[in-house]
């Protein structure tokens, strides 16, 4: 009896120590990304990387920030979204503000017949140092896959938006950068790819599909000269979020942006902003994974009974 006792007291201990190790290299890696690296200036070297920035789904939220931080680097930008008005509007603030060259290419990445044809001729011959594939979409509430209203167009229109504009804008993007050999793709995923998310199953792959995509990517080119960087944001005040007001949890898209392009060339694989990693990490390293996805449900479903509580009022 009192060798199991002793037995459990040092696996006890080991398994506290694990976890100390873990913490304490948590901290150090945030406190590098976050702070010193930043100070030192350790991150990519965005001069040096090429003329043109292209942002997809760049007129409203998290995009239309990393157009005005690029801008705010001296990139020329290609703004690329569905409204040709908004496009016109951005692209004249951010000229007039930044005094670089814009351009805007009004498409709906909802379709694919054509659209790459059309950016492939409007991009032809630009140096592109930077391709941000931010364009996404998500549910209107979270809901039970069977149970989402217009299921089947809501898949395509999710696959083509969220994956295959990730895929097909690299298609088109990369092999300039490899014969130019530097370039850097930011890939914005979602922390909902960080563990599998519950009544949100469409989008939650769809992010996990990006971020694999962009994690094996960025091991293929690297030696290349190219950066692809995972990005996996918590909640961000934008149109899509529907969240108003900023906090420190939820931070306004143009603090996301400029916190998460600071982490360019630190990491490969980043939430993008200090709380957000903060975050990322307890669900990832602390709790099990059970629990969150769990916890996930039903904080998903509180969600989904208020939203159809007030539909039906
Ligand atoms: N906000 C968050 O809390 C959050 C958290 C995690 C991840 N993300 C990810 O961050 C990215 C940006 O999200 P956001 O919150 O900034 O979105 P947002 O504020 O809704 O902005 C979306 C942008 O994409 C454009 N767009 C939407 N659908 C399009 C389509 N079918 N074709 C072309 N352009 C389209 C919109 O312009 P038009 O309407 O003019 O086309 C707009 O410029 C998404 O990939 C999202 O999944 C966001």
């Amino acid at each position: 009896m009192a060798a199991l006792c002793s037995c459990c007291y040092w696996i006890g201990m080991a398994l506290a120590a694990l976890l100390c190790l873990r913490l304490a290299c948590g901290l150090l890696c945030a406190l590098w990304t976050f702070g010193l690296a930043r100070l030192l200036r350790f991150g990519a070297d965005f001069s040096s990387c090429g003329r043109w920035a292209v942002i997809t789904g760049a007129t409203d939220g998290i995009g239309k920030a990393y157009a005005i931080e690029l801008a705010r680097k001296g990139k020329d930008i290609v703004l690329i979204s569905r409204s040709q008005e908004k496009l016109s509007k951005v692209a004249l603030e951010i000229a007039d503000q930044f005094h670089v060259v814009t351009k805007t290419i009004a498409v709906d990445f909802s379709n694919v017949e054509g659209i790459y044809s059309t950016i492939a001729d409007a991009i032809k011959g630009l140096d592109i140092g930077i391709l941000v594939n931010n364009v996404g979409t998500s549910h209107t509430y979270p809901e039970y896959f069977l149970d989402i209203a217009d299921l089947n167009n809501v898949i395509p229109h999710m696959i083509n938006v969220n994956i295959f504009s990730v895929v097909k804008m690299t298609q088109l993007v990369l092999p300039g950068m490899v014969e130019r050999s530097r370039g850097i793709i930011i890939n914005i995923a979602s922390a909902t790819a960080l563990i599998p998310c519950s009544l949100l199953s469409l989008y939650s792959a769809s992010k996990a599909y990006v971020d694999f995509f962009s994690r094996a990517l960025d091991t293929e080119y690297r030696s290349r000269g190219i950066i692809v960087q995972s990005v996996l944001p918590f909640f961000v005040v934008t149109n899509m979020s529907r969240i108003k007001k900023a906090s420190l949890d939820k931070p306004d898209p143009g603090t996301y942006a400029q916190a998460a392009l600071a982490t360019v060339g630190l990491r490969s694989r980043t939430c993008g902003y200090l709380p957000h990693s903060i975050m990322g990490w307890i669900i990832t390293t602390i709790l099990p994974s059970f629990a969150t996805e769990k916890i996930l449900l039903e904080n998903n479903k509180l969600i989904r009974a208020r939203y159809l509580k007030k539909k039906a009022q």
